[in-house]
């Protein structure tokens, strides 16, 4: 089967066919099939050599044997096509793959629940109609803690670990309220901005806190802007981030860079207020440190405090979304187990 042109006989595609036709019912196997199929219909196989002999007959025989040689090469493909073996990869994939069916699940990044959290406060304070500001991460001493009213080796100081890149002068930020005091130098009022950012502190690393953290920072000022606007503002804020419901506490507190100065808790969401283990069984939560601007910050910042006022809040990410999630420990923000992330 070899040989090329072979010259047909009526005789020898007799022979052949018979031939085949016994190989045919022997096979009994993928790969015998594919040996049969190279063998008698390849391009190279016997029954095309025989056909491209055909060329070396007479006219008369070309009728007849032609012919035969071409019906011969038809019926042992038909009859190859009806074995159960016949089946060659390609017919196998069109048959049994079916385009309609979904594709495996390809595993897509999602959004980091901290992040998640971020947008949902700033879309909120988005539609009340504050703008989004930012600044560094690297900052010096005196937009993190003088311009804030922070007096020189004031123990207020003290309530904020830093991390020192120049001794006193150059650290890494310890809060976002830095931020306000960029703003305000760079736009006159009314100025209505919150500030997402990445703060440090230099805190033992546990369950509870981290080295680096997320607040975001909201700052209003302009002519009459009163602890009522904060009030209002910040309610408001609660409602639409937990529930339509939701109340909330103000509780007074020390900022150097607010005067009066509140912390504010939310009504738990998990409890609604009946007391739970999220709420250490007081039926509140607290999320925000806030005050009316100090008229000594709106100085340092060349905005008159006789004419203008202003709130500020703060607050931070990672802690909300710790309350949402109901997870106990802040470190599982950083790892990135996709086992965590997926669930959130
Ligand atoms: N900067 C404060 C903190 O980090 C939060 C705050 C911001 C408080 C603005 C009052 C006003 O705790």
């Amino acid at each position: 089967m070899q040989e090329k042109n072979v010259v047909p006989t009526l005789e020898l595609l007799e022979k052949i066919e018979k031939e085949a036709l016994l190989e045919l019912s022997k096979i009994s196997n993928n790969e015998e099939a594919e040996s049969f199929r190279i063998k008698y219909l390849g391009k190279n196989g016997l029954l095309l050599h025989l056909i491209k002999g055909v060329k070396y007959l007479s006219e008369e025989q070309k009728r007849t044997i032609g012919a035969k040689a071409n019906n011969l090469f038809r019926s042992i493909e038909e009859k190859f096509k009806q074995s159960p073996w016949k089946k060659q990869i390609s017919q196998i994939i069109k048959e049994t793959f079916d385009p309609t069916l979904p594709g495996f699940p390809f595993p897509f990044g999602s959004i980091h629940p901290l992040t998640k959290i971020r947008n949902k406060i700033r879309d909120i304070f988005l539609d009340m109609g504050f703008s989004v500001a930012y600044g560094p991460e690297i900052e010096t001493s005196y937009y993190n803690f003088d311009a804030l009213n922070f007096q020189p080796n004031h123990p207020a100081k003290d309530m904020q670990d830093t991390f020192f890149i120049k001794a006193e002068e150059i650290l890494l930020r310890t809060h976002t309220s830095p931020v306000q005091i960029r703003v305000m130098l760079a736009q006159k009022p009314p100025i209505r901005c919150i500030m997402p950012g990445r703060v440090y502190r230099k805190e033992e690393v546990s369950s509870r806190s981290y080295c680096l953290f997320h607040q975001v920072e909201g700052l209003y000022v302009d002519t009459d802007v009163s602890f009522a606007d904060l009030k209002g503002t910040l309610l408001s804020f609660a409602q639409q981030f937990f529930d339509t419901n939701t109340k909330i506490k103000i509780r007074p507190s020390f900022f150097p860079f607010t005067e009066p100065s509140v912390e504010i808790d939310v009504e738990c969401f998990l409890c609604k207020g009946n007391g739970c283990s999220i709420c250490k069984q007081s039926g509140w939560l607290e999320i925000l440190g806030a005050g009316m601007v100090h008229p000594n910050v709106l100085s340092n910042c060349n905005i008159d405090p006789n004419k203008y006022t202003g709130f500020a809040f703060g607050m931070g990410i990672e802690r909300i979304a710790l309350l949402k999630y109901g997870i106990d420990d802040i470190r599982l923000f950083y790892e990135n187990d996709i086992r965590l992330l997926k669930q959130l």
